[in-house]
């Protein structure tokens, strides 16, 4: 898919750190996904010129990765699962050795590096026979890439800070224009869905400039507020819950303070034990009415209740839920609020947010 050379430049911002420029600069690189690779969608040209074959000769989805890049997976196969209506399942790299894997399944390998060893090892594990593999990844020559049947650039442009941040944002981008591209011409498409995510893809740029917006001062003020919490939970449900995981990653990743992420239904059997006057817990709200009722447990044993991606209005006082279907890959906005939250506790408490300690960009052993 041809890529114009202009078009991956290193950012230059306002910050003194790369990982300040870099969630700045999220919405143009979703932007310049869009630009590149939304014009392939329709008729499946996309997903076609990267010579896989058609979904309807695919069984199931495995999304491969570590970190941030697992994450990401997660939430591209959403898409799979909600508008095709396939069966999907995460692995975690470093777990592949114990994975059965079928024929018929396309094994969507994300690494931003594309040299991390456990992607390269877990691979090895995958027959021949049983499985398409298709790398996304931000450096297409990469060894990831040679390995892979079909390779798409994410198009993010370098990343310095060693927390993935644009890069996640546009590892799913790019996955969620391929798959569509893939359902495009499917049998197995849910047209209503498709058509909804569609519109949902081309609004992702404004709805992170907008988040960006919405909490440039917020999370500042947050990180002060909260710079002395030992711990730090993070809940979802559905799609919001891979962005409660990458927020809790990035809190432990830059401040080096513990935090969990969990489906908020388990909260009552177990992490709730963990909930003080106090404690900070973040919700990523997917607009699931029955985060209304987690979010009361939490504060009725005094828990400090964040709730980011609110997609709730209320009228005379009164909850209404939006009818609103998010898009399968979920509340993807969501992630700014807690990158800069991440952020901004970890300059505060005096991190070097683009070089946290005990962690390397990419990891070529296993
Ligand atoms: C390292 C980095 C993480 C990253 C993970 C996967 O652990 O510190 O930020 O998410 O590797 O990297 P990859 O290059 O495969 O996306």
């Amino acid at each position: 898919w041809p890529v114009p050379e202009t078009a991956l430049l290193a950012s230059v911002g306002r910050h003194h750190d790369h990982m300040g420029n870099e969630i700045d600069e999220q919405p143009a690189v979703a932007q310049r996904v869009l630009d590149i690779l939304s014009p392939g969608i329709d008729g499946g040209t996309l997903w076609r010129g990267l010579g896989l074959p058609p979904l309807d000769r695919i069984d199931r989805i495995a999304v491969l990765g570590c970190g941030t890049s697992l994450h990401a997976g997660r939430a591209v196969a959403g898409v799979f699962e909600r508008l095709g209506h396939m069966p999907t399942r995460a692995v975690t790299a470093s777990e592949a050795a114990h994975e059965v894997w079928e024929p018929r399944t396309l094994v969507v390998a994300l690494s931003q590096s594309g040299e991390t060893a456990d992607v390269l090892r877990a691979l090895d594990t995958v027959p021949a026979d049983r499985g398409t593999v298709l790398a996304l990844t931000n450096n297409p020559s990469s060894s990831l890439a040679r390995r892979a049947h079909a390779v798409i650039d994410c198009l993010a442009g370098p990343e310095i800070g060693v927390a993935a941040t644009k890069t996640f944002v546009a590892q799913i981008v790019t996955g969620a224009c391929v798959a569509l591209s893939g359902l495009a011409v499917s049998a197995r498409r849910d047209v209503a869905a498709f058509d909804a995510d569609l519109l949902a893809l081309g609004a992702i740029p404004e709805t992170l400039s907008a988040a960006l917006d919405a909490w440039h001062n917020r999370a500042k003020r947050l990180a002060a507020d909260l710079a002395t919490a030992s711990g730090f939970l993070f809940l979802g449900r559905g799609s919001g819950l891979v962005y409660a995981a990458e927020g809790a990653l990035k809190l432990k990743e830059l401040s080096y303070r513990w935090a969990e992420h969990q489906p908020a239904g388990e909260l009552k059997h177990g992490p709730l034990a963990l909930v003080d006057a106090g404690t900070p817990v973040f919700v990523v709200d997917d607009g699931d009415p029955r985060l209304d009722v987690d979010i009361a447990e939490v504060r009725a044993r005094g828990g400090r209740v964040l709730r980011i991606g609110e997609r709730t209005l209320r009228v005379g006082g009164m909850p209404l839920h939006l009818p609103r279907r998010g898009p399968s890959w979920g509340p993807l906005e969501t992630v700014v609020p807690l990158q800069m939250f991440a952020r901004e506790l970890a300059l505060r408490l005096h991190r070097d947010v683009d070089k946290p300690r005990n962690l390397a960009k990419s990891v070529t052993v296993s």
